[in-house]
């Protein structure tokens, strides 16, 4: 089913429509050096620029406090811009209510009326939109399916649970068409199943409907399941935006390398490299694509590796020849059902290391010596 514009109910006319003359399904928006200072130390979202496309589905991840929310609120209208400008399908929204934005929101706290039943809880915009009554029945049942709550519409929300609720929370911020949908770690109160459950649902949703999504959440695995684009956060500013995969492999930073999934960290310090890079002694090739285009790799560089592009050998002479290699003594070794992790102490300091080894690869104990190699063009240098 996919609710399109066509069969949108004829209410009020809002400024945003809820789909481009392009053809394509969705809003664009587009923010411009956006700004929020509240007078603290920093400012909590610091001159940020970041377009999302029609029909994108967009994840705003990082660690809290980094201005996840504060941007989504600036997006909804909830805050007001300090800086900066916002357009919703080209048109500036920075001086509309939020009302006039028409914009579908979704939070953690399901923020359903108690005394409403789930049907009427749905209604709701429509009735606010002046929507008439065969219509409005028609939408909820049709909306109800889509979540997958039919049958549930006599029920008040505390007869649900936590689940059902963030579906009909979820059905009535989609049932007006709206111009693109902002969720706000809408899972964030769901036990992990449960969390997977609808992970799966909100993409399936998000394919039907076809409009914008933005999604925030600090969970690197949620964000890398869900999204076309993440947009790392980072103190106020955005650190790199791209899809999971660009983020994954092609990291420009320590902190994007870092913020999603492990990585083995060597720091080359403000120290320059050409085809070879120096670490505590050893010469490791580079291979020129692994290097980060970021301004910051010239003054403060480090070479990242993931724990799944290490190999370990006991004999150094089996290295095969073009990897590069450093010695390392086995600390530990965890058996994670699929895979083993082996943790390494690499150089002089001893500083901790991981490699991924086959589940049945249990050729390695605490206190042995080993290589650890992996191939030049499974490094990364990034900025540091
Ligand atoms: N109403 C407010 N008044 C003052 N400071 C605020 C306000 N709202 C947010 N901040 C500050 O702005 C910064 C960013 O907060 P924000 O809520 O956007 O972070 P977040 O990335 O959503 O974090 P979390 O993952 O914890 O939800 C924080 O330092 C926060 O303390
Ligand atoms: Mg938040």
């Amino acid at each position: 089913m996919t609710i399109s514009s066509k069969e949108a109910p004829a209410g009020p006319a809002t400024p945003v429509a809820s789909a481009p003359a392009s053809g394509r399904q969705g809003t664009q928006i587009r923010l411009a050096d956006v700004t929020k200072d509240y007078g603290l130390a920093a400012p909590a979202v610091d001159a940020i620029s970041l377009t999302i496309e029609p029909g994108e589905f967009m994840t705003l991840l990082g660690p809290s406090g980094s201005g996840k929310t504060t941007t989504l609120n600036l997006i909804a209208g909830f805050e007001t811009l300090t800086a900066g400008t916002i357009a919703l399908n080209g048109s500036d929204v920075g001086t509309l209510p939020p009302h006039k934005r028409n914009l579908g929101m979704l939070f953690q706290n399901y923020a359903l009326f108690p005394h409403l039943t789930v049907a009427q809880n749905v209604a709701y915009p429509l009735r606010e939109r002046k929507v008439g009554k065969a219509e409005i029945a028609r939408r909820v049942a049709e909306v109800l399916d889509l979540v997958q709550l039919p049958g549930r519409d006599g029920n008040y929300p505390s007869q649900l649970s936590g689940g059902q609720q963030q579906r009909v929370a979820l059905a009535r911020a989609i049932v007006f068409n709206p111009a693109a949908l902002l969720l706000d770690e809408p899972l964030g109160a769901l036990d992990r199943n449960l969390r997977g459950a609808l992970q799966m649902e909100i993409r399936r949703i998000h394919r039907e409907v076809g409009s914008t999504f933005v999604f925030v959440t600090h969970d690197q695995e949620e964000a890398m399941n869900l999204s076309d684009r993440i947009a790392l956060f980072n103190s106020g500013h955005i650190e790199q935006v791209g899809t999971p995969e660009e983020l994954y492999r092609r990291p420009d930073t320590l902190f994007t390398a870092r913020f999603l999934g492990d990585s083995n960290v060597f720091d080359l310090g403000s120290g320059s490299f050409g085809s070879t890079a120096s670490w505590e002694g050893n010469s490791w090739a580079v291979d020129p694509a692994t290097i980060s285009g970021h301004s910051g790799v010239s003054s403060h560089a480090a070479i990242v590796v993931r724990p799944e592009d290490v190999r370990i050998v006991s004999d150094p002479t089996a290295v095969p020849a073009g990897a590069n290699s450093v010695g390392a003594a086995v600390r530990d070794v965890e058996y994670m059902g699929s895979y083993r992790t082996v943790m390494l102490d690499v150089g002089q300091a001893g500083r901790l290391g991981r490699a991924r080894v086959d589940a049945l690869d249990s050729a390695f104990s605490i206190g042995d010596r080993v290589t650890a190699w992996w191939r030049p063009e499974r490094q990364r240098i990034v900025a540091a």
